[in-house]
């Protein structure tokens, strides 16, 4: 049966979101299906009313995406970050007005079923508007967080792993010319799992995430010190240090700027324990630390092969899903391969963790990541 399927794209961009797109319009002209793109998250909705949009200008074709003379037709998109479809971070669903345009403006496109891909806040309030509007609802998870619950991998994270550890690598040589500190700030919201990895696959001698420091006291930077006094006498002149964003302040509070935030305490602790006259501290003072926020950067680029193949995987499912009639569900990488998790499961777990202000899916402080970063001699507090 010919259906019409809306997507749309919803929260922070991330690469990756493209390739979901392409995915979804190339899978559904396979069955002879239309796919209209809802500009701008749930708020497309709104639009549609406001502009009295007709629905035939956001029907995604295969074709009319070309750089002319060098490439044909949606494809090109697996390639480009962002989203086409555009994002919003902070739609406004809580008027009720609101609320009801947007759900009418599902019915008014006549669709037989919505493809949303978003992260944990999206997935939250998406999932409330589609069971206020009877929507089929279908989710595909993306962050570069990684931090959506039941999934192992969110479309977007592996780019910024690599765009983190590609950073890490610049650093390298700058740090070592200069015998410096790089403090290097990572985004993750309140997750580790960006600096985690991108810290183990980037050489970082110290990974801070708040899964493991919540906070910058003064015991985590007297050891901070001493672990690059230790890599000193070994002949380590410069150090590598990841911090996750989501890591506070000594009181407890989010600073923007942590990384700088941390290099003022290394300078200090480094001087006060120097002034001790122990021969292991004597070479502190010479420690000059840099920090350097990557920020939007970590949200740039050509998507990793590795977020092409899980955005197509995703997008099959999804359609599968379609096919069968199997809504409110969020499809999800578990064990090596695409699974799905109903949407109530996943978003009363989420709203559960938002109310306690915690972390939908943190890092495993006991898991093999953290082990493997621990045998590596990588000092994580
Ligand atoms: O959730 C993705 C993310 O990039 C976080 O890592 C970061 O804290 C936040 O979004 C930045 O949001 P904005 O783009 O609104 O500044």
């Amino acid at each position: 049966m010919n259906k019409r399927i809306g997507i749309l794209t919803s929260g922070g961009d991330c690469p990756g979101l493209n390739a979901i797109i392409r995915a979804v319009v190339k899978c559904s002209s396979q069955k002879g299906w239309e796919v209209y793109g809802i500009p701008y998250g749930t708020d497309g909705f709104l639009r549609l009313e406001q502009h009295k949009c007709h629905s035939n200008d956001l029907k995604l074709k295969e074709h009319g995406y070309d750089i002319p003379g060098l490439l044909h037709g949606i494809d090109i998109l697996q390639f480009l970050s962002g989203s086409i479809l555009g994002s919003l971070s902070k739609g406004n669903t809580e008027d009720q007005a609101i609320a009801k345009t947007i759900i009418q403006g599902y019915q008014d496109l006549e669709l037989d079923a919505l493809i949303a891909v978003g992260g944990d806040g999206s997935l939250d309030i998406i999932y409330d508007l589609a069971q206020q509007g009877q929507w089929n609802l279908v989710a595909i998870p993306k962050t570069i967080d990684n931090d959506v619950p039941f999934t192992e991998r969110s479309v977007g994270f592996d780019t910024a792993v690599d765009k983190v550890t590609s950073a890490l690598y610049d650093l390298t040589f700058t740090a070592a010319s200069h015998d410096r500190t790089m403090i290097v700030q990572v985004m993750g919201r309140n997750a580790g799992h960006l600096a985690l990895s991108s810290g183990i696959a980037g050489g970082a001698d110290i990974i801070l995430i708040p899964e493991l420091t919540p906070k910058i006291d003064l015991d985590l930077v007297t050891n901070i010190c001493i672990h690059i006094a230790k890599l000193r006498s070994l002949g380590r002149k410069f150090a590598l240090i990841t911090i996750a964003e989501g890591v506070k302040n000594i009181q407890g509070e989010k600073e923007k700027y942590i990384g700088d935030y941390l290099a003022q305490q290394i300078d200090n602790i480094s001087h006060q324990l120097c002034l001790t006259d122990k021969a292991e501290f004597c070479d502190l003072d010479t420690i000059e630390t840099r920090a350097t926020v990557l920020g939007h950067i970590q949200r740039s680029g050509t998507p990793s092969s590795y977020d092409r193949l899980l955005a197509a995987a995703f997008a099959k499912k999804a359609i599968d899903l379609i096919a069968e009639e199997k809504y409110n569900q969020l499809v999800v990488w578990q064990n090596g391969e695409v699974q799905i998790q109903p949407l109530d499961k996943v978003v009363s777990h989420i709203k559960q963790r938002h109310q306690l202000g915690i972390c939908p899916s943190p890092v495993n402080a006991d898991g093999f990541l953290v082990q493997t970063a621990r045998s590596l001699g990588i000092y994580l507090g």
